[in-house]
């Protein structure tokens, strides 16, 4: 049965999370993904990645305009599997714990928590300050995922596409998506050693 999985990238830093997320599924024949872009994160991307609109569609199944609110997405009628947000400005974080609804980004994620679908944000903002951090419990308790996108340096990364690897497969690990080789599993301190 297809998964349709919605994509969003918002203008945080980290929009290669979003499009990595976006090759990788586009790799998984049974994944329909929906995006949708911020104005704000077509900026951050093309800034960071040299990514433009056209590069980082052409890697969806589906692309949603953020203004679009009669999108299929907008509806919990529409089957959808799971929601990223990825990576999730402080924003749209906002938007999303307050119920806001002003943009199908934040419609599609409301949507997502009313219909106890999978909602995995990757939040990112350094430091954090009380609103940020209430508004990330905000999102917990609706049941939505609150990721952020930190290195696990125990996996030993060597490279930006070995941390950016460990993040996507840990969040699609979220959603019950597994995809062979993207996610360094750790296996014990010591492989060879017994319990006592
Ligand atoms: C280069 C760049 C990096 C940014 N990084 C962050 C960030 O890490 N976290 C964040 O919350 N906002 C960040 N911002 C600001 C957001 O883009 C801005 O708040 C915007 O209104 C978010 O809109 P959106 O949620 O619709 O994408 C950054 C902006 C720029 C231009």
């Amino acid at each position: 049965m297809i998964k349709r999985v919605i994509v969003a990238i918002t203008g945080a830093t980290g929009c290669i999370y979003g499009i990595r997320l976006l090759q990788v599924l586009a790799e998984l024949p049974e994944v329909e993904s929906h995006l949708i872009l911020s104005p704000a994160g077509i900026i951050t991307a093309k800034h960071e990645t040299g990514f433009d609109k056209k590069a980082i569609s052409v890697l969806a199944d589906v692309c949603h305009s953020h203004k679009d609110f009669g999108a299929s997405i907008s509806s919990g009628s529409f089957p959808v599997h799971s929601m990223i947000v990825a990576p999730c400005s402080m924003n749209t974080l906002g938007s999303i714990a307050h119920g806001l609804d002003n943009n199908l980004i934040s419609r599609a994620a409301g949507v997502t928590l009313k219909e106890r679908r999978t909602l995995v944000l990757l939040p990112r903002e350094t430091p954090l300050h009380l609103v940020h951090l209430r508004n990330m419990t905000i999102v917990t308790e609706m049941g939505g995922i609150i990721a952020p996108p930190v290195p696990s340096f125990y996996q030993h990364p060597v490279n930006i596409e070995d941390i950016v690897n460990q993040t996507v497969g840990r969040t699609l690990d979220s959603l019950g998506i597994e995809v062979p080789d993207l996610v360094k599993r750790w296996e014990g301190l010591n492989k060879e050693s017994t319990t006592e």
